[in-house]
């Protein structure tokens, strides 16, 4: 028996592993600059989660690297601006990093959110934002790292994979993570379907993960002791 992709399905349930607490609001609200290169619901969830106010936070501007990104629509219907970082018109990756840390820091942004950000990143933006570049990947990290994570779960033969959200180091698919949720992999499964339902816990997450990584920032600077 098949499932339209999306639709819910009661012959399991998604977990949540993350902590079930409130995660406190920011004094002020964050903010984002996110990093997109197709279709950007991910972007979309997370102006959706501020609208509804789940998110306490603001996005300044969405770069995106692939001329046409269907995530430039979204970005217009919420009034976002939009720049085009080409990668292919850079030299390298550093160039490319350092011109998107110019325009994040011209846009005002605290807080990089890579939301289906297909490039590598260098330090160049890394330690641009030390400790504020935040990504999401689909599967359950540490495993299936890289560009086509779905896949290489669906083709494993592996029964659950998920989706998580990380602080971004410079190996690609490190880094602390910041919340998970596990998507089993049913037998009448096509990548399709496996996307649709991973994507579904993505939006759920991604939101919130950005507010535990804020909310763990300020937690680590108060308790961090007074140097003398
Ligand atoms: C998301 O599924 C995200 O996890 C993935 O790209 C998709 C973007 O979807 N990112 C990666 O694979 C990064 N390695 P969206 O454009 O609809 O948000």
């Amino acid at each position: 028996m098949s499932h339209p992709a999306g639709s819910p399905d009661h012959r399991y349930s998604e977990s949540l592993i993350a902590p079930a607490v409130p995660v406190p609001a920011p004094a002020a609200p964050l903010r984002l600059g996110v990093m997109a290169s197709g279709s950007g619901t991910n972007f979309e969830a997370i102006a959706q989660a501020i609208a509804d106010g789940d998110l306490q936070a603001q996005i300044q501007v969405v770069i995106y690297n692939n001329p046409g990104a269907k995530v430039v629509a979204r970005a217009e219907r919420w009034g976002i601006p939009t720049v085009l970082l080409n990668h292919r018109e850079y030299a390298s990756r550093e160039a490319l990093d350092a011109a998107i840390a110019q325009t994040l820091r011209d846009a005002g942004v605290e807080w990089v959110v890579m939301a289906g950000w297909m490039r590598i990143v260098t330090n160049v933006l890394i330690e641009a934002f030390p400790n504020r570049v935040i990504n999401i990947h689909p599967s359950l990290l540490p495993s299936f790292k890289g560009a086509h994570a779905i896949e290489q779960a669906f083709k494993a033969g592996v029964k659950i994979t998920g989706c998580t959200v990380h602080l971004v180091q410079l190996e690609v698919d490190s880094g602390p993570i910041l919340m998970q949720a596990a998507v089993p992999i049913l037998p009448d499964d096509t990548l399709e379907t496996l996307q649709a339902r991973i994507q579904v816990q993505e939006h759920r997450i991604f939101p919130r993960a950005i507010a535990i990584a804020a909310h763990r920032e300020l937690t680590a600077a108060s308790t961090a002791s007074p140097s003398t």
